[in-house]
């Protein structure tokens, strides 16, 4: 079993690697990133991951690179460094292991308990399924998952619960399947959007990614390159717009509001610099090679000299999910 990073080389060009930097590896899942960091410079890197098994993957590394790497578990989002560095990349979504290891319950391809918790504690998939209201779970399966069957999908999940909670990743594979009418030759599983959406909530993950980017912010150097790979529209999305916005700090954020002027209060000094403003995808060879990378989008910018603005607020795209699931917690 074994991770293929994803974009490996663009992310390593895009940190602009340097000797004697500290460069910060985010989710060091399988270590591939961290471990091309170190190959490629004589630099320091700080990894994280919060999943106990990637931490416990690292050792050997933490064993072999001492002195240059250092592995904390925790999650990214409260990441902050003793002092500033020259790179913080995250490669967001879970790693080959997490979706390989049946019994993490990230999969729909084999049987095992719901649980997707990437943490291994707190509530799981399972309490997700069987405690949320049929409208919480219709708007999460719809805004998380992006599926149009959310309301179906809903309904279905809280007839069958109603005779015996849902427990198992393929009971609840064959429940969304069901509710849909089958497979109807899609290339990916009816249940793929579901299984998303509920891992986005068991793990917080918009949450984590707001808290995260503005955490990289804080921590990075003028300079320093903060580099993002994400795996779907909503992750992307809020990436590019967090970098968007603070690289093109003028003002100009509606056409219906005319430009500050340049000694307005409000306006404020751009904390990033965006060299190039699409997002850069895998190529065709990497996509044949892994299916992972086919949704893999990389953004990165360079920190400048201005003060870190306040925090990212995550939006909140299914409020009612969100409340919900906060009173469970
Ligand atoms: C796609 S994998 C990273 C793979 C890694 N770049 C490699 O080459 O092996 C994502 C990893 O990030 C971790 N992760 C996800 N969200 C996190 C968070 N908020 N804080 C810390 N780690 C997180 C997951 O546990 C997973 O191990």
């Amino acid at each position: 079993m074994s991770h293929a990073p994803v974009l490996l080389a663009e992310a390593m060009d895009a940190l602009a690697l340097k000797d004697g930097g500290v460069y910060v590896d985010a989710t060091f899942g399988g270590g591939g990133y961290s471990r091309e960091m170190l190959a490629r410079a004589d630099a320091h890197v700080i990894a994280f991951d919060r999943d106990p098994d990637a931490i416990a993957r690292g050792a050997e590394l933490s064993a072999s690179a001492k002195g240059k790497f250092t592995l904390h578990q925790g999650r990214f989002g409260d990441l902050s460094t003793e002092d500033k560095v020259d790179g913080v990349v995250f490669d967001l979504g879970v790693s080959s292991f997490q979706l390989d290891e049946a019994e993490r319950g990230f999969s729909f391809q084999a049987d095992a308990d719901l649980d997707m918790r990437m943490e291994k504690e707190g509530l799981s998939a399972a309490d997700a399924v069987n405690r949320l209201s049929e409208g919480a779970l219709a708007d999460l399966i719809y805004q998380y998952g992006e599926d149009d069957d959310s309301r179906r999908i809903a309904r279905a999940i809280v007839q069958a619960r109603a005779a015996a909670p849902i427990t198992r990743t393929l009971a609840l594979a064959k429940i969304v399947e069901d509710a849909v009418g089958g497979r109807k030759g899609a290339r990916t599983h009816p249940a793929t959007k579901t299984f998303q959406a509920l891992r986005m909530l068991v793990n917080d993950e918009l949450g984590e990614l707001a808290r995260g980017l503005s955490a990289a912010e804080r921590a990075l150097k003028p300079g320093g390159r903060l580099v993002a790979v994400s795996f779907h529209s909503l992750e992307d999305r809020m990436v590019k717009q967090f970098l968007a916005a603070r690289a093109d700090a003028l003002g100009r954020g509606s056409r219906f509001m005319p430009d500050l002027p340049p000694n307005d209060p409000s306006r404020r000094a751009p904390s990033f610099a965006l060299d190039r403003k699409r997002a850069t995808v895998s190529s065709d060879a990497e996509t044949a090679a892994n299916p992972r990378a086919r949704s893999a989008s990389l953004r990165w910018a360079t920190r400048t000299d201005a003060p870190a603005w306040d925090e990212l607020e995550p939006p909140a795209l299914a409020p009612r999910a969100e409340a919900e699931w906060a009173r469970l917690s």
